[in-house]
């Protein structure tokens, strides 16, 4: 079982695959995810268009007509592993010529014809915002020519598209609300491969997440880069609110506002979001947290290093001090609030006084969960052309394991403290490890496992905390909620 949170190595080392729905005719496409839940989302906005164009998805590589891979370029390994898997692609083609193979996402973006070009190990290379196009693309493929679109858009938000939902458990489901990504860190090829900050038509998404309270899902994930900068007003790239003439401001919708409605649809409804920006953080934010339980007490806040040098090496936009000052603001509005984070090591001219920091930040904020990586060099990001990647690999992997080890022992501790606690925790499913266990999360984002009894997923129930490990906690059921 794995939680969902938007950089889960468990997820980008696992494929995910859509399995069959039997709807429509004509090809049968395999799709393949990797990488972020913004992929995982677009997959499903994919397997939408092909559904409305007579395609249907398949769960089965050997019977698949096409192949597509939805893929991530955030870290080298991601693309080597991803490299590998069009090489077995390529010899099952030897097998059966007609096979369509396809990149989709940020490989297809960021190394566009060279795929088609110099490696010929694909038929079709789309980026994501040229989704739309893959059924006229198809055809073109068919008729022996090879098909590219990469162009990055202003405005696509796929707002009109409803998702099939094929991918998840029918208890979380995902809806984007913004697409690319301004910010410019210096080490990341998100803005390369995203393209501009947009986000989307504020009453699609009402539409969509009531439409899926209506369908029984439980859980709603707001997906995003950079998700609290979310700013409607009428469409296109992201403006400032200053720099918005006074008709845009009256009509705008910021992420405050957006996350207040969405949590009205029903006090039944559980809402999480991710990726938040420290920098764009508000107390406005905070607020309209505190003030829903049904928005989770969860926030993912990556920090990237402790030491402000190096957060100004990377362009992050704000200094430990700040980076501190939100984790304080988290606290004063939410005291029970779990806070997760992504830090990287060894980046650029990183020195042990510099890495020292990261770990005393760790110490000082008690983090409950972490997603870390060592230093992947990106071609043509800021960071590559502007500074040494100095820092040895052996020292990238001596600092990382100091990290791990540190975040082990904090998330232990973090678990510890609420052992005697009892929590609302959400139903997903049967735990793997003992069918008459289940599993599920409560609002701080923690697993919980406990027995069975006459549950099913998507129920509410209480569950007091008996003992735990650094991933896990285990429970009993005190008080069983109605069915909802
Ligand atoms: N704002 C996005 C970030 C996408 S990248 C989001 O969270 O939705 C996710 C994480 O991968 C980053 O927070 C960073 O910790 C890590 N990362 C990005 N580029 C990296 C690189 N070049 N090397 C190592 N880690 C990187
Ligand atoms: Fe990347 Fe920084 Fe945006 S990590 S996705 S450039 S917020």
């Amino acid at each position: 079982m794995h939680t969902v949170s938007q950089h889960d190595e468990s997820i980008q080392g696992k494929p995910t695959v859509l399995p069959s729905t039997g709807m429509g005719i004509g090809k049968k496409v395999y799709i393949e995810s990797y990488g972020c839940q913004m992929n995982f989302s677009d997959s499903e906005i994919v397997a939408s268009i092909l559904h409305n164009n007579g395609c249907q998805t398949t769960a089965d590589l050997q019977e698949a007509d096409v192949i597509f891979v939805n893929t991530c370029s955030v870290r080298e390994n991601a693309e080597l592993r991803v490299r590998q898997r069009f090489t077995e692609f390529k010899s099952l083609k030897k097998h059966k010529p007609h096979l369509i193979v396809g990149v989709l996402g940020c490989m297809a973006e960021r190394l566009k014809d060279k795929f088609l070009e110099e490696e010929k190990l694909v038929d079709l290379v789309v980026g994501p915002d040229s989704y739309r196009k893959l059924p006229d693309l198809l055809m073109s493929v068919e008729d022996g020519k090879k098909g590219i679109e990469v162009l990055l858009s202003l405005e696509e938000t796929y707002a009109d598209i409803s998702p099939v939902r094929l991918s998840g458990n029918g208890i979380t489901a995902f809806i984007s609300i913004t697409r690319g990504c301004d910010n410019m860190c210096t080490f990341c090829v998100v803005p390369f491969t995203r393209g501009r900050e947009r986000s989307r038509n504020p009453e699609t998404i009402i539409e969509e997440a009531k439409d899926l309270y209506q369908q029984g899902y439980k859980e709603i994930m707001l997906l995003g880069q950079n998700i609290n900068s979310y700013l409607w007003y009428g469409g296109g790239p992201k403006k400032e609110f200053k720099h918005l003439s006074e008709e845009e401001k009256t009509q705008s919708v910021n992420f405050a506002s957006l996350l207040n409605r969405v949590a009205m649809i029903s006090p039944q409804m559980r809402i999480r979001y991710t990726t938040s920006n420290p920098q764009d953080m508000t107390d406005e934010v905070l607020e309209i947290m505190a003030s829903h339980p049904n928005i989770c007490r969860y926030i993912h806040l990556p920090v990237q290093s402790g030491n402000t040098n190096v957060l100004q090496r990377m362009n992050r936009g704000y200094s430990r001090e700040a980076y501190l000052n939100r984790i304080a603001a988290i606290r004063r509005y939410m005291p029970d609030c779990a806070i997760s984070t992504d830090i990287i090591s060894g980046f650029c001219g990183e020195t042990e006084e510099e890495h020292a920091d990261t770990i005393s930040l760790m110490r000082q904020v008690g983090f409950d969960y972490a997603y870390m990586f060592k230093y992947s060099e990106r071609p043509n990001t800021m960071a590559q052309r502007k500074f040494a990647d100095d820092v040895l690999e052996d020292v990238k992997g001596r600092r990382l394991q100091q990290i791990i080890d540190l975040q082990n022992k904090l998330s232990l501790e973090s678990n510890q403290r609420d052992i005697g606690k009892t929590f609302e925790v959400l139903v997903e499913g049967v735990s793997k490890k003992d069918e008459n266990e289940l599993y599920g999360r409560n609002s701080q984002n923690k697993v919980f496992v406990f027995p069975k009894q006459n549950l099913i997923p998507g129920d509410y129930v209480w569950v007091k905390a008996l003992d735990c490990t650094s991933a896990t906690i285990k429970g009993e059921i005190v008080n069983v909620e109605a069915h909802v």
